[in-house]
């Protein structure tokens, strides 16, 4: 061949190699791909032949990195497939080595895989096109979230901290509050190249923020939605205390007297310390926990009781002034009489609504003896008729339910508990000592019993000083005669 002919040949290939971007890309890749740090990333790359004659002779992957292309992985039809950035060939592979399939596959993936990928086929004529591929690498992070234990203050300082560690691209935290503070983000970049992100919220800690709940929010890349971490703010502050039971009631030998000792603090305190502002404590009082018990009222207790909690941070006492009688506080005794009062009232009202289930269990257990009678025989369980009376209390019985209380023989036998199984459940619904009866059930209580507000009869059932010794009111439903006698007129009534 000639100079001109080669001069001519070269003229052609500069030609073709112009050409492609003309006819159309032949190159088929993904602009952009997405990896996680430490997985696969697969960066498809495939060859369309625009005319059936057009050969490829190789195909080489090529990464640019500062300024610089690198090969990265090559593909010869007789020389097979290398990978000049992978000696080791454990990290980079073609899927599936041919020269019409060239997807490359990259894990477990570094950080410094990301970057700029050129996929080029060497082909005749038409010279050298490639495709290219953005690969993205991302770590995801790890989130965390907790309360910083601080104490009660006038500076404003974390009381709580978000981490969002090893990420890459760097997460986005934030915090959801009603509180009003501020947040302060520092980043860190680890050495694999990853960011982790710390957020401290900030407050001037007082004792109404703690317990209170706020959210750290963290957005990143790499999850799918944002994570939400709430965290329980913990204020420290020291014990409050108070000596509540003290009744100004207390007279010599009077049966039980009982002061509590009430804290709140955080840590709650669990430690008391009872004495008196004399000294020690009397002989005559025991201590339970928070509970100071009087067996027996006598001039010893005529004094000033101390009561001291103690927590991490600080220890604090209150004192209680404790007046000794000669005789009972009539004044006294009638707010208790009121509180006794209320109480039965309470007993009376869950007896007469016991009384009214039993009623109607019956007047149902009858109808189906009745059609028990009629059929001779076990009859399909048939729903009993709609109960009337306990509608709003009880919700209809199942037949077993049915069966197993011993209605009859409860009213052919007057000795026996007339309450059969429902009585427990009335004792479980009394009001508690410390919940103070309303105004319409102290006044409810002084139409049924005002014999009751007996001075001598508070003393022995006053529950009040006597909140541990409770369960003894289960034998007071024997006392109120009320509604045993209904019961059973009622039952009678039925049975005429
Ligand atoms: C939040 O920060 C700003 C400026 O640092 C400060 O003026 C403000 O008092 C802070 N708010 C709270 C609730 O601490
Ligand atoms: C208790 O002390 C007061 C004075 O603090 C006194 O007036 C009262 O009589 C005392 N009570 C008894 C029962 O000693």
């Amino acid at each position: 061949m000639g100079p001109l002919g080669s001069l001519l040949a070269a003229l052609l290939g500069l030609l073709l190699l112009l050409l492609p971007g003309s006819l159309g890309q032949t190159v088929r890749v993904r602009d952009e791909v997405t990896g996680f740090l430490g997985q696969e990333a697969v960066l498809p790359c495939h060859f369309v032949k625009a005319a059936p004659d057009i050969k490829v002779s190789q195909v080489t992957w090529m990464k640019e990195a500062s300024g610089r292309k690198q090969n990265v992985a090559v593909y010869h039809p007789e020389h097979g497939p290398s990978f000049p950035m992978d000696r080791e060939g454990t990290r980079i592979r073609f899927r599936t080595p041919s020269l019409e399939d060239t997807t490359l596959v990259i894990g477990p993936l570094r950080l410094d895989d990301e970057g700029t990928y050129f996929c080029e086929f060497a082909t005749y004529p038409g010279g050298n096109q490639d495709g290219v591929t953005h690969l993205i690498v991302l770590a995801k992070p790890t989130n965390t979230a907790e309360a910083q234990e601080v104490k009660v203050s006038s500076l404003e300082q974390p009381v709580a901290t978000c981490t969002s560690a090893h990420g890459k691209p760097p997460a986005r935290i934030t915090w959801q509050s009603s509180l009003g503070g501020n947040a302060s983000v520092s980043e860190v970049t680890n050495a694999d190249g990853t960011v982790t992100v710390t957020s401290h919220y900030r407050l001037v800690p007082s004792k109404e923020a703690n317990g209170q709940r706020i959210t750290c929010v963290v957005e990143h890349k790499a999850l799918p939605q944002p994570e939400v971490l709430p965290v329980t703010l913990s204020i420290l502050y020291p014990p409050e205390v108070s000596i509540v039971g003290y009744d100004d009631n207390w007279y010599l030998s009077r049966n039980e007297a009982m002061l509590t000792c009430r804290a709140d603090g955080n840590p709650m305190p669990t430690e008391f310390i009872w004495s008196t502002s004399s000294g020690p404590l009397p002989k005559t009082v025991t201590v339970q926990g928070g509970n100071l018990l009087v067996q027996n009222v006598d001039a010893s207790v005529n004094t000033t009781f101390i009561c001291q909690a103690t927590n991490r941070v600080g220890q604090v006492a209150t004192e209680q002034v404790i007046f000794v009688r000669d005789k009972p506080n009539l004044q006294g005794a009638g707010t208790t009489g009121g509180i006794i009062g209320g109480l039965i009232a309470g007993i009376v009202a869950l007896a007469v609504v016991a009384t009214g289930v039993l009623i109607c269990r019956q007047q149902q257990k009858n109808r189906m003896d009745h059609e028990e009678d009629d059929l001779e025989g076990p009859p399909p369980y048939k729903p009993p008729p709609p109960c009337q009376l306990s509608d709003e209390t009880e919700p209809v019985p199942r037949p077993n339910e049915v069966e197993n209380i011993p209605l009859k023989s409860s009213y052919l036998e007057p000795t026996e508990d007339p309450f059969g199984g429902v009585a427990p459940t009335a004792t479980e619904d009394a009001p508690r000592y410390h919940e103070l009866p309303t105004l319409e059930e102290r006044e409810a209580a002084s139409e049924v019993g005002p014999g009751l507000e007996d001075d001598d009869y508070l003393d022995q059932i006053n529950p009040i000083y006597d909140g541990l010794s409770f369960p003894a009111m289960e034998d007071e439903t024997a006392l109120t005669p009320l509604p045993t006698d209904k019961a059973f007129v009622m039952s009678r009534a039925m049975y005429v």
